[in-house]
């Protein structure tokens, strides 16, 4: 995905939609967030809405992807809002299509690394679809046919072709933005591809039980800390590139980073009952006190760029992740409810009443503190106030299985193993000098072996 201050990726899928939303409808989505009922129907109309950006389960076009300017990751976040809207409000609409699109894009070792993909899917971008094949498990998603591949082997061969990718050759460790060498921004490490790593692993050892995953969210988190992507008063800085030995670091803090480590920190409190990870959780929450503005009181705004409109498209949807993140810390961790929930409700409610656009006036704007429709549309924002106003059910419903309390999915420790190697020449569409520009130095065979256990991996 895009991160600012770095044109890694083409502009033209900047703010395509701002100023073409069109026409403010009389109609609009009723919530009172105090009210299930009310909530299950509101979140009824702003997913419908949210649909109408998807057309991949329609005979010939392609399960699991979104149209331009959307990149894949983002149809795998999709997907996990939708596990989510099935799991608060038991309607079970969208179901099929989502078992559908994860096992097209999972492919044949499981790990959502499709060929197609190659040219931009970076370890965030697969990690968003790991996410989702976890919430599957963590959620009892109903489980695909048996001869296909299982939401917890999904979400093991996410970790392990990961974990296999973990980089001590420079700034200590941590994950590369990029996956292929090839790619724009393989130089740089940063900490959503890290955090992610890290979330996946928590979650994984709390549904698993298997110390492996506990280690290398600790390992994850360490490095974290180490390289200075996270400063002292916890703050989450974006990354650093390789070249200067990760020195040089990009301060600019989203919503999703501060959520991808609190509800990993929070899984590891669930696992592990440690006061240092209480307390983590608590320094996290508290930090991310800065993604909430006073006027109206507790209503969440990406700080770096909502207010002078330069949120892209990628950013579009990110603070629909600290919602998501947020209510699913309350059960790993619930002292932290009371200092949650506010917010919940809050932006839950400011953000619905953004949702008066479009003919149907379902269509939801961008900037939920102004609590009206900012005349914009986008897929990603759409989702985002699914994502807080769904997180509104969090209290009515149970908390994540695990393996031994009422899971059901198969897991396959060993998932990903099989190398998926693809190359240049294995793609379906040449790569132009633009593409290799500011690619990877890494010019000798690398295998990484992994202490003698599962994942390897052969860079071209
Ligand atoms: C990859 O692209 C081809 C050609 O568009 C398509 O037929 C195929 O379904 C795609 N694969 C995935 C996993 O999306
Ligand atoms: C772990 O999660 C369960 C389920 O939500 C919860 O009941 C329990 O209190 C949590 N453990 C801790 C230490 O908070
Ligand atoms: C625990 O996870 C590791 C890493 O995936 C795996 O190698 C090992 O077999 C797992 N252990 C058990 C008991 O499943």
């Amino acid at each position: 995905m895009k991160v600012a201050g770095h044109s890694f990726r083409p502009s033209w899928a900047v703010l395509l939609t701002l100023g073409l939303a069109g026409l403010e409808s009389v109609d609009a989505v009723e919530l009172n967030v105090n009210n299930a009922d009310s909530i299950k129907s509101a979140a009824k109309d702003i997913a419908t809405n949210m649909m109408t950006y998807y057309t991949g389960m329609n005979p010939g076009d392609n399960p699991g992807n979104l149209p331009d300017p959307y990149y894949w990751w983002e149809a795998g976040a999709m997907f996990n809002s939708l596990i989510n809207y099935w799991y608060y409000t038991g309607d079970e609409t969208w179901n099929d299509i989502t078992t559908q699109a994860m096992l097209w894009q999972a492919g044949d070792n499981a790990a959502f690394m499709p060929a197609n993909q190659s040219k931009t899917e970076g370890n965030d971008d697969q990690v968003f679809w790991g996410f989702a094949a976890m919430s599957a498990a963590e959620r009892n998603f109903p489980n695909p046919p048996s001869d296909q591949p299982q939401w917890l082997e999904m979400a093991q061969a996410v970790f392990n072709t990961q974990a296999a990718r973990w980089d001590p050759a420079t700034c200590g460790g941590g994950l590369r933005w990029q996956i292929f060498t090839w790619n724009n921004g393989y130089n740089y490490k940063n900490t959503i591809s890290t955090g992610g790593f890290f979330q996946l692993a928590a979650r994984l050892a709390r549904y698993t039980g298997n110390q492996t995953y506990s280690d290398w969210a600790d390992k994850a988190w360490d490095w974290i800390t180490e390289v200075g992507f996270r400063s002292n008063e916890y703050n989450f800085w974006d990354g650093a590139s390789d070249l200067s030995d990760c020195k040089d670091i990009n301060k600019i803090e989203w919503t999703y980073n501060n959520g991808v480590f609190l509800l990993g920190a929070a899984s590891m409190y669930n696992v592990t009952e440690d006061p240092k990870w209480k307390d983590r959780v608590q320094k996290i929450l508290n930090a991310g006190e800065i993604f909430f503005v006073q006027e109206p009181p507790n209503v969440m705004y990406e700080r770096a760029c909502e207010t002078v409109n330069t949120c892209m498209v990628d950013q579009r949807s990110f603070k629909g992740y600290l919602a998501r993140w947020m209510a699913d810390t309350i059960h790993m961790a619930p002292f932290t409810h009371d200092q949650i929930m506010p917010k919940l409700r809050a932006t839950g409610q400011a953000a619905a009443k953004t949702c008066t656009g479009g003919e149907q006036g379902t269509t939801c704007g961008m900037r939920w503190t102004s609590q009206k429709w900012d005349h914009t549309k986008d897929f990603g924002q759409q989702m985002s106030v699914l994502e807080v106003v769904q997180a509104n059910l969090i209290d009515y419903v149970a908390p994540p299985v695990t393996k031994d309390h009422g899971g059901t999915s198969k897991g396959n420790p060993n998932a990903g193993g099989k190398p998926v190697n693809p190359t240049p020449d294995a793609l379906s569409y040449p790569i132009t000098t633009a593409d290799r520009a500011g690619a990877g130095i890494l010019t000798a065979l690398m295998m990484i072996t992994l202490g003698g256990s599962c994942g390897w991996l052969i860079w071209d």
